[in-house]
């Protein structure tokens, strides 16, 4: 029991001295190298995947949240630059913005770092009234650049919600594998996000994740 509550104090420790460092840092802030192995079985994983909307207040390790974001949409090889989520025509138009307590970053999968675009609590826009989002420690917010499909964007509108969905659906299963919880949802208030994202005309939010672990009854 020591030991799990002196763990637990440390992974409160890492998760604040991250996010201080990005609450006052406008330089990006590597992440750890993502993990190569870990977690249950993908047969395990899909067994377990499933909608949490209770959420306790407990952190993520650095190393967890490392892991999170590289399975959401990371670079799995990085001789050709190509990412963990499949995108129609490989035109890698979906972005990831974590959204935790102290500020809301940007994830840089090239780098695997993390870029602060705001500062502040703003896990109630990502709510949007289902209050369950403000327990989670972070929210990932799953953005779509259409612009990036140039004069053929509404003819790619449906590929742009299935590559939303694949991220969703890495997020799922890498939660499902790993202990965590989380919810895909479409829920949140789009037009403040877009704000205080600072996204450009043809960048929509889609898709959300909070993430955390469960809470226990
Ligand atoms: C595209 C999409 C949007 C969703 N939006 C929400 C949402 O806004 N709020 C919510 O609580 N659940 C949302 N969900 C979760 C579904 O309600 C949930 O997946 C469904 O009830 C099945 O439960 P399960 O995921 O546990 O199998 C969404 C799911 C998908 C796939």
């Amino acid at each position: 029991m020591r030991h799990m509550i002196k763990k637990y104090r440390k992974s409160l420790m890492i998760m604040a001295t991250l996010f201080s460092t990005l609450a006052g840092n406008a330089q990006p802030t590597a992440l750890p190298a993502p993990e190569k192995t870990g977690g249950a079985t993908i047969m395990e994983a899909l067994w377990n995947r499933k909608a949490c909307r209770e959420f306790s207040d407990r952190s993520l390790t650095e190393q967890q949240l490392s892991n999170l974001l590289w399975a959401a949409t990371g670079v799995n090889r990085p001789d050709e630059g190509k990412r963990t989520n499949a995108t129609a025509v490989n035109m890698q138009e979906v972005s990831v913005y974590a959204v935790l307590p102290s500020g809301v970053c940007l994830y840089d999968h090239a780098t695997h770092s993390l870029r602060k675009v705001a500062n502040g609590d703003h896990r109630q826009l990502v709510a949007a009234g289902q209050d369950f989002v403000n327990d989670a420690p972070v929210s990932l917010v799953i953005v779509v650049d259409m612009g990036k499909f140039g004069d053929r964007q509404e003819m790619m509108r449906p590929m742009g919600a299935a590559d939303a969905g694949i991220v969703a659906q890495n997020i799922s299963l890498f939660c499902a594998a790993t202990g965590l919880a989380t919810v895909i949802r479409g829920t949140m208030d789009r037009k403040a996000l877009q704000k205080l994202l600072g996204l450009k005309e043809g960048q929509e939010p889609l898709l959300n994740c909070p993430v955390g672990y469960a809470r226990q009854h």
